[in-house]
């Protein structure tokens, strides 16, 4: 009840700020959005930006909504860290292509301060408010800066999660601290460069779970409807940026929340309920837990209990697997002969959502002959897979450390595992260097 009555004040307070305000969707150097007087809305009306305070919060902050449909749900927060505790907040844009928060109390609460430089003294700088949910700096119709590059909690269609490798920028999700509180949280989410990139998610420091990388339909081992009607999922890699970005297909809303909790999920806009429905949650089981069955096990949500060790492997203590506690993983039967590969063979482990890439090795051009060569090669190699499993497979993906976090899928990505000949069940698949 209490919670319904914070809802109806929050509204109305919603309501009143837009009966009072004028709204444009651009400002120019040396105009301003005043807290309560003014705001900016989208040409298409689809989101505002001014301030406001979330939850049971009295705090103010600067940030953006949805305007046409559910109002009020705000999707950036700019001054997260700095708010403002009374109604004297405002933004500037000055003549540099800054934008600046700045408050009776305080002249710079919060600053983006533009990556790129301006292209003159007489450039004409804006900051224009779009219809996707993006805020821009416009230097001479240049973007010098833009809201999303700089993610909060919510990824928007249209955003670019990765890294800018020129200017070295990366996008970060993080959680608010809590609905009232959107000063960064516990949770985050990165596009990890390391190896072969992959999402991780993290806890504080601690890595909590993955999204596999990339095989040329979607992320290894996460569901996709390859035939939806709704979305589409990319993943661009060049000498200038590593990213994946997501597009709706119709003019259905969508967004992607990672909760104060920890919870990551696609929302989506029902018109007729006038909410939004879990469309899609990641992290919905207990493999989903990274490494939950740890070095070389591999984890079935089928199967109680779910970890088991890889074929040719054995718990390395097994009092504590036993137990449940499958954290210490396995270990081979019989090490490897390594020296010229000659002793050592593969075993394919079929249907898998691949190990964490953060110590691998990829080209994208190799075929899995060429990489199971290339792995052989290498003593520290323990494993290859196909990169991309279109078409027949191709480019190779090979690890340099312990197999972690692989998890039996229904998918179509196939792993090769590393292992000494005479360990090998002759009965499947494997094959001689
Ligand atoms: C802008 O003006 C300053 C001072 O007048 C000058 O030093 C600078 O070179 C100018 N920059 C450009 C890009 O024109
Ligand atoms: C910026 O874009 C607008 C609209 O497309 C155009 O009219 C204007 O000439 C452009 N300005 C510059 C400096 O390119
Ligand atoms: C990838 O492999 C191909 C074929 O073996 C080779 O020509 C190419 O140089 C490799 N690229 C990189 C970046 O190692």
């Amino acid at each position: 009840m209490e919670d319904q009555y914070i809802h109806l004040l929050f509204f109305v307070a919603f309501i009143l700020l837009l009966l009072d305000c004028n709204s444009l969707d651009t400002i120019s150097a040396n105009q301003e959005i005043r807290d309560g007087k003014t705001t900016l809305v989208s040409e298409g009306e689809m989101f505002e930006l001014g301030f406001f305070s979330p939850g049971k919060s009295k705090n103010r902050y600067m940030g953006i909504w949805y305007n046409k449909i559910s109002y009020g749900t705000v999707v950036w927060v700019a001054n997260r860290e700095t708010p403002i505790a009374d109604r004297s907040g405002m933004l500037k844009l000055n003549r540099q292509g800054n934008l600046v928060i700045c408050s009776g109390g305080n002249p710079m609460v919060w600053s983006s301060n533009p990556v790129e430089s301006m292209q003159g003294n007489n450039s004409v700088v804006v900051a224009k408010l779009l219809d996707t949910g993006n805020l821009v700096v416009l230097d001479d119709n240049k973007t010098i800066w833009q809201s999303f590059d700089y993610p909060g909690d919510t990824y928007l269609p249209g955003m670019k999660f990765g890294k800018d490798l020129v200017t070295g920028l990366q996008t970060i999700m993080t959680s608010w601290k809590s609905p009232d509180d959107p000063s960064v949280g516990v949770y985050s989410d990165i596009h990890d460069t390391n190896g072969y990139p992959q999402n991780l998610r993290f806890q504080g420091e601690v890595l909590i779970g993955r999204l596999g990388p990339w095989h040329g339909l979607g992320f290894s081992g996460f569901p996709l409807d390859k035939t939806n009607q709704i979305y589409s999922l990319d993943f661009v890699m060049n000498e200038n940026e590593i990213y994946h970005i997501y597009k709706l297909k119709s003019s259905i809303a969508q967004r992607i929340i990672l909760t104060w909790d920890g919870r990551t999920l696609t929302l989506q806009w029902i018109e007729r309920i006038q909410d939004w429905i879990v469309y899609a949650e990641s992290e919905v089981d207990n493999c989903d837990r990274f490494s939950l069955c740890g070095a070389y096990g591999i984890c079935n949500i089928n199967k109680h209990p779910p970890c088991s060790c890889m074929q040719g492997f054995e718990p390395r203590h097994p009092e504590e697997w036993e137990g449940s506690d499958w954290a210490s993983g396995c270990k081979r039967k019989k090490p490897l002969t390594c020296g010229d590969g000659k002793g050592d063979g593969f075993l394919k482990i079929p249907g898998v959502k691949v190990p964490d890439t953060r110590r691998s090795w990829y080209n994208e051009s190799m075929t899995l002959r060429e990489c199971e060569i290339a792995c052989k090669r290498n003593c520290f190699c323990t494993g290859y897979a196909n990169l991309d499993i279109r078409n027949g497979g191709s480019g190779c993906l090979l690890w340099l450390d312990e197999l972690l976090d692989t998890r039996v899928y229904d998918g179509d990505q196939d792993l090769y595992i590393r292992m000494v000949l005479d360990n090998l069940d002759m009965g499947r698949g494997f094959s001689l260097g």
